[in-house]
């Protein structure tokens, strides 16, 4: 799968990418990251990328014509790649967008900065408004790198242990439940018995149950979700 990020701070974005697991899985080829800067299509000589809101007004706007130039530049001739414009006017990501859009070719992701982008670009060019959340960021780079990890470790191949991505919090609509390593003991607290039992089926009710009550707890608004659909209304 190829990531396509559209910005005005490339090295932001190169420096994360490179890094740990993400970068590991380009390397070995089962994603690969392309970073467009949108200063390099920017026609005003004096490389300008932003300028006044029509109306008046606090803050700059990027203009449109760089950054759809910038677009432009990875588009395919006839098919259009899928646009994530990453504001906070979008919809709220979650894991459901991440493992539909994880099922894409390619995406491009614009980072707007500034008061924002001029919309005619956004209308031209954008298929999908996403957030990561009710606050306000300075920028789209964070927001597009937590939306990138978060669909590109669903790739297959990128996370070395298939299982991982299997029983995590999310994937059955519950969180996930506790996990505990060595030492079986420690600051004197210790492992539940039944993780070193040795059975697998008490193992894993145990879990079930942990995790339940764990949505249940600090999730309450998921936890009803999963009871309404986990729930067979017979007569
Ligand atoms: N840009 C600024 N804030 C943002 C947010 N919360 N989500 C996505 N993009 C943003």
């Amino acid at each position: 799968m190829k990531f396509h990020i559209l910005t005005l701070f490339p090295d932001m974005v190169d420096t994360c990418l490179q890094t740990s697991i993400l970068g590991r899985a380009a390397d070995n080829g089962c994603i690969s990251f392309h970073t467009v800067n949108i200063r390099d299509y920017t026609l005003d000589k004096h490389k300008k990328v932003d300028d006044y809101t029509y109306g008046g007004g606090a803050g700059m706007v990027m203009q449109a014509q760089p950054v759809y130039d910038a677009w432009k530049s990875v588009q395919k001739d006839g098919e259009r790649i899928r646009t994530v414009y990453v504001t906070p006017q979008g919809r709220t990501f979650t894991q459901e967008i991440a493992r539909e859009m994880a099922g894409e070719e390619e995406l491009i992701f614009l980072c707007g900065h500034y008061e924002g982008v001029d919309e005619r670009v956004l209308e031209e060019t954008v298929t999908d408004y996403i957030s990561i959340g009710d606050y306000v960021l300075t920028g789209g780079e964070l927001p597009a790198m937590v939306m990138v990890d978060a669909i590109a470790r669903l790739v297959p191949g990128v996370l070395h242990n298939a299982e991982s991505a299997q029983t995590e919090s999310f994937q059955n609509g519950l969180l996930e439940y506790p996990q505990y390593s060595r030492p079986f003991c420690w600051n004197g607290k210790e492992v539940p018995e039944v993780l070193v039992s040795g059975d697998h089926k008490k193992i894993e009710k145990w879990r079930q149950e942990q995790s339940m009550a764990r949505t249940k707890e600090r999730r309450p608004d998921l936890y009803e979700k999963y009871i309404s659909e986990n729930t067979c209304i017979c007569k």
